[in-house]
């Protein structure tokens, strides 16, 4: 996508914006499927979390991916763009074994990530075929907060328990088929991989019914020119020769599964900002856009540095700028930033702003979330219209008349 579409797009959808580019999503798809060529049984989840827009999981659908799924509403999401249920693994954490039970209705694949709720139903459901999620405790991850992996983590089942795990699935005669591992996000040694899934291997040994393994996701993708990112042709090669090796001493063929979220949307998305003021003050010059945390928490909550540029003016001299929100407490989206020159007026440009950003944006300060438009075939798809105080306003109740006039 050049800057030229994207202005375009901001004059015509206004601003703010998230604007998705197609060919992007397609393309990385299509890179990681032929960096594990080798493998025969590869299938590709997109992990929903990172950009839930139905028209991206239809896209998606189009190219052959099945999802991962985190929530009920996201397994609904998946079912209402098209997905057959068996297309849908669903990877909770801390959900109620209500909630598995309701998604087990749905027929879909269901991961189990901890010991109480596998005892329950595995007892209740022996012949449901169950994937496990294993927590290898493999340290890895860009920070502390998208790192699940550690011994301290929430996520999985401690390999170490390893023992307990056997003998709840001999108690309850379960269908185990799976076997899963995600140790974070933003992963740039590809080591990390081969070393957890040596520790997937060998805890796969434990089940006789193996149909696949999951090796989760955490890809690190480049967020500016020249960044490091995970090699994932490197990895494909390493990991698929690996893997084959695996299925003849495990002597059945498995599926390899991915689940990646970043790696497919994190860099077809360009957020759009338009700004509103730009205030020097004593110590700095301060570019404030007409949005802020509530739409692309990425900064302040992970500190993540997404590039920015200024597409009205990119040519203009550089200068350095902290490019803040309107939000009521501090809401830096970047300090001391080389942008050219900023005029009020000029629309600024996110890069990396498909994954994680709208599906995390909110209505804090009672704001609108923004559009989303689709960039396909050279034109600007409607994806998502921008809320209005209607959509504020949905599902409030406001009080009686008779209590409201006290
Ligand atoms: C279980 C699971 N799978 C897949 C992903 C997707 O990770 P990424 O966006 O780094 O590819 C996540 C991210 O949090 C996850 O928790």
């Amino acid at each position: 996508m050049q800057s030229k579409d994207l202005l375009q797009l901001a004059e015509q959808f206004g601003s703010p914006l998230y604007v998705y580019d197609a060919e992007k999503i397609q393309s990385q798809y299509n890179r990681l499927s032929k960096a594990f060529s080798k493998v025969n049984k590869l299938r590709i989840n997109y992990a929903v979390k990172a950009l839930s827009n139905i028209a991206i999981l239809q896209l998606l659908k189009e190219m052959g991916s099945g999802l991962d799924t985190v929530s009920i509403q996201e397994v609904l999401l998946g079912l209402h763009a098209g997905y057959e249920p068996e297309k849908i693994f669903y990877t909770p954490n801390g959900v109620s074994l209500e909630e598995i039970e309701e998604v087990t209705a749905m027929g879909v694949q269901i991961n189990i990530d901890n010991l109480s709720i596998l005892e329950q139903f595995g007892t209740k459901y022996p012949s449901v075929p169950v994937c496990i999620r294993i927590n290898p405790h493999v340290m890895a991850g860009g920070n502390a907060n998208i790192s699940v992996g550690h011994i301290d983590s929430k996520f999985g089942i401690s390999v170490h328990q390893l023992p307990h795990l056997v003998r709840i699935v001999e108690n309850t005669k379960m269908n185990i088929v799976g076997i899963h591992m995600h140790t974070g996000s933003d992963i740039l040694d590809i080591e990390v991989f081969l070393y957890a899934a040596e520790i997937l291997f060998d805890a796969a040994k434990n089940f006789k019914n193996l149909e696949f393994l999951d090796f989760g996701s955490g890809f690190k993708v480049p967020y500016k020119k020249d960044d490091i990112e995970t090699d994932i042709e490197e990895l494909g090669k390493k990991l698929s020769k690996r893997f084959n090796a695996f299925c003849v001493e495990y002597g059945k063929e498995l599926t390899l599964i991915f689940e990646p979220g970043k790696f497919l949307v994190s860099e077809a998305g360009f957020f759009l900002a338009k700004v509103n003021v730009v205030k020097q003050t004593t110590s700095t010059v301060f570019a404030g856009i007409d949005s802020g945390f509530n739409h692309l928490i990425r900064p302040m909550f992970y500190g993540s540095q997404h590039h920015i540029e200024n597409i009205s003016h990119p040519k203009g001299k550089e200068r350095f700028y902290s490019v803040v929100g309107y939000i009521c407490e501090t809401d830096t989206f970047a300090n001391n930033r080389r942008i050219s020159e900023i005029k009020e007026g000029d629309i600024l440009c996110f890069r990396n702003a498909g994954a994680y950003c709208f599906s995390m944006a909110s209505n804090y300060n009672s704001r609108y979330k923004p559009a989303e438009v689709l960039w396909i075939n050279g034109e600007g798809l409607l994806i998502r219209t921008r809320e209005t105080f209607e959509d504020l306003l949905k599902n409030q109740i406001p009080l009686p008349v008779t209590i409201a006039t006290v």
